[in-house]
């Protein structure tokens, strides 16, 4: 899991195949460690629960290298070792999730009333529909009584909902899946043509409710720029919605396929959730800490020198949060690694699953409310589903980022 220099391998098999395990020894060995990716610098790793919190939360930490002069951008270089085009770098560097400040709040401000809980609750019903519509068809998806529910029913559910939210008419869903797939496989032309291909289609769908508009976020878009004279740029809007698609389902989708899989094995857990529905806010909290599916974010610059845990880290070097670090410290969970759905956080979520600070995830409600909805609907209409491969024969993808499984296979 080492090299030779005693860095961490974040590509390193053992690592990938169970990163829980993997970045609780690192985390219990001390509260820093450097960690090396092919083709870029190296970066810290901070692993321990309140180390994690305090780089997304701490001012004196930032998500924009060029706001610190003399760092070096390592996303750039992450960029161009994936093969992605300069010319894209421009969309990439304009996401909500690069900048810092006045600049952020700007952004995040257009987007968010689309995303509070109440605008989510209001979606309930739909998102009901949607996923009942998909029940109703898994049988016809079967082949030899079995059928893969990551493909059937843990992709297809999220990807409609931010699609009709954001405003991606229903026969472009499919492509725009094809596109989110090839980024989250990471790396060759694939990127750049899924890249260019989502932003020349949201340059398209930009202009057209420009004189269509309808209920949706691109619209709000569109009149926010009218309003806002210059300030909100063509390449801002771009990034933005290519942002929400590719963020709002890829990991929903993984939080579902996990999600299903913990309960499928801990027949206990699945007893009591069947027992008593009422658990499920409880139950989607503890799955996103057990098996949430973002395992670090996107790292951080020190905009000055900070201590942590007794090593210094200096201005300008990238840190990286690892949030199946700290979702498993003991300092913080008792018996972190019991999957325990009637586990008591006392607030109503101390996992970092969402991450935490002025990047919390914008869209954790509706990610919540996709995950409570559908496995109550799930487990409701089908009562004998089961895996139908032993546990030890589901896959995880070979993402360093992302703890996700290649296929579901179950049978009811
Ligand atoms: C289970 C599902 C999800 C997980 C695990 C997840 C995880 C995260 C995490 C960890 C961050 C913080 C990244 C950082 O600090 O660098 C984040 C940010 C973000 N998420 Fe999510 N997310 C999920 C669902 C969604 C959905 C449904 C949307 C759609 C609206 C969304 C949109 C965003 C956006 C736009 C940001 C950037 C916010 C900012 O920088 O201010 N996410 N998400």
């Amino acid at each position: 899991m080492t090299t030779s220099e005693g860095m961490v391998d974040l590509t390193d098999a053992e690592l990938v195949r169970d990163p829980f395990t993997a970045y609780s020894r690192i985390r219990e060995r001390a509260a820093l460690a450097k960690a090396v990716v092919p083709g870029i610098e190296p970066m810290w790793l901070v692993t321990r629960y309140d180390d994690v919190k305090l780089v997304m939360s701490d001012p004196r930490f930032v998500s924009s290298a060029a706001a610190v002069p003399g760092a070096v951008d390592l996303r750039e270089q992450l960029w161009r070792a994936t093969g992605i085009p300069e010319e894209h770098f421009v969309y990439l560097k304009a996401g909500v999730s690069e900048v810092d400040g006045a600049e952020h709040a700007r952004l995040r401000g257009l987007v968010t009333r689309a995303f509070t809980v109440r605008r989510v609750t209001e979606l309930r019903p739909r998102i009901a529909e949607l996923t009942e519509r998909l029940l109703d068809e898994l049988p016809g998806r079967a082949e030899d009584g079995v059928v893969d529910l990551l493909r059937h029913f843990a992709y297809p559910l999220p990807i409609a909902v931010i699609c009709e939210l954001v405003g991606i008419p229903e026969k472009d869903r499919p492509q725009w899946r094809d596109w989110s797939a090839a980024l989250a496989a990471g790396f060759g032309p694939g990127v750049a043509e899924a890249l260019a291909g989502m932003v020349d289609h949201v340059r398209v769908l930009l202009e057209f409710r420009r004189h269509h508009p309808a209920d949706d976020l691109i619209t709000g878009l569109v009149r926010a720029q009218a309003e806002d004279g210059d300030r909100l740029s063509d390449v801002e809007m771009i990034a933005l919605v290519q942002n929400l698609v590719v963020a709002g389902h890829e990991t929903t989708a993984h939080l579902l396929a996990n999600g299903t899989a913990a309960l499928l094995t801990h027949p206990d857990q699945l007893a009591l959730l069947r027992a008593d529905p009422a658990l499920l806010p409880k139950a989607v909290h503890e799955l996103m800490r057990w098996c949430g599916p973002g395992l670090g974010t996107r790292m951080r610059y020190a905009a000055e020198d900070v201590e942590i845990g007794g090593e210094l880290v200096r201005r300008g070097e990238a840190v990286m949060p690892v949030l199946a670090g700290a979702n498993y410290d003991p300092r913080e969970f008792a018996t972190p690694e019991r999957l325990d759905i009637t586990r008591d956080p006392g607030r109503a979520e101390t996992h970092v699953g969402f991450g935490a600070g002025p990047h919390y995830c914008l869209g954790a409600a509706l990610a919540r409310q996709e995950a409570e909805i559908a496995f109550g609907a799930l487990f409701r209409r089908y009562p004998g589903l089961a895996l139908a491969v032993e546990p030890e024969e589901l896959r995880h993808g070979p993402n360093p980022g992302t703890w996700q499984l290649d296929a579901l296979p179950v049978r009811w």
